[in-house]
């Protein structure tokens, strides 16, 4: 029988640790943290995002901006809103929610963000201290997949871990952060060019399906005892769904869950820590600098 890896729970514990640590800040005469988000065009899925991530804010006593403009808004004009946010002293840190409409350079924009104030972990100066172990903001559904293990107590050390996907925001920081002293995973990381995945995935302890292709991990690709965290989410039609559409993981959860020894939902999974872990990094930059501004 499989443990089902309840990420909703977890991340509304986490959610009530943070709420407390904001009424501690306030009781302590310091301002209340202020989470802002810039969210370009009209994308169904980014749409949703934000608006949860602005509902989020509120359950957790933070203050939040959000600011929305066309998607034939020019990249100097989205830039100049940038400089404005990093010079603004009451936000402490904000998200450019991706993606961007193509005339739009996203390394950029990213690169535009200070570090001290980068809630999702984008910017290279903090993807650089993640692969050396430093402190500083980690991207959010890595941060939520890494405090999902930790919180179920599930064995990493020695185990081979497959990482499938090799996305700049999943796939290649969570292989970073599970080879890393702590974690000490054996990790090997596929992707659309890796020639014996069924291969890899089946000889592996810990499977992370990361690359938006509902179904893709069939019960015959998992070993007995597997350890299986879903971070698909990719929308499918759904006539029966208020919404015309439901959310899909990249595992065949009915098969491979009684394979396994844990396994994520999708959604109520990953989802929910993904969203908490961008909490987590705004009340970190409200309770200190973690990144040496630039002057
Ligand atoms: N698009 C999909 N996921 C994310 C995320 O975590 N942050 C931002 N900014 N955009 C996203």
């Amino acid at each position: 029988m499989y443990t089902l890896i309840d990420g909703k729970k977890v991340a509304s514990e986490i959610k009530h640790e943070i709420a407390q640590e904001v009424l501690k800040l306030k009781a302590a005469g310091r301002k209340t943290p202020h989470l802002a988000a810039i969210l370009v065009g009209n994308d169904g899925s980014s749409e949703t995002y934000v608006a949860n991530k602005v509902k989020d804010c509120h359950e957790v006593g933070f203050n939040s901006t959000l600011l929305r403009y066309e998607s034939s808004v020019k990249e100097d004009f989205l830039l100049q809103k940038i400089s404005e946010l990093n010079e603004d002293r009451d936000v402490d840190g904000f998200i450019v929610q991706l993606p961007l409409p193509d005339h739009i350079s996203e390394y950029r924009v990213i690169e535009a963000i200070n570090p001290s104030k980068d809630a999702d972990g984008f910017h290279p100066v903090n993807i650089g201290r993640m692969m050396i172990g430093l402190p500083g903001y980690l991207p959010a559904t890595p941060f939520g997949i890494i405090e999902l293990i930790k919180r179920y107590n599930i064995p990493t050390s020695g185990k081979s871990c497959v990482v499938i996907g090799r996305s700049n925001i999943v796939g290649r920081p969570v292989s970073i952060l599970l080879s890393q002293k702590g974690m000490d995973a054996t990790v090997t990381l596929v992707h659309s060019r890796t020639r014996n995945i069924k291969e890899i995935v089946s000889a592996s302890d810990i499977v992370i399906a990361a690359l938006g292709s509902p179904g893709f991990v069939k019960e015959d690709m998992v070993k007995d005892g597997a350890v299986v965290i879903d971070v698909g989410t990719t929308r499918v039609a759904s006539p029966d769904a208020k919404s015309g559409f439901r959310l899909a993981g990249d595992v065949d959860f009915e098969r491979v869950a009684p394979k396994c020894s844990y396994i994520t939902p999708v959604p109520g999974g990953v989802g929910p820590m993904t969203r908490v872990s961008l909490l987590r990094n705004t009340l970190m930059a409200a309770q200190f600098t973690l990144v040496t501004p630039i002057p």
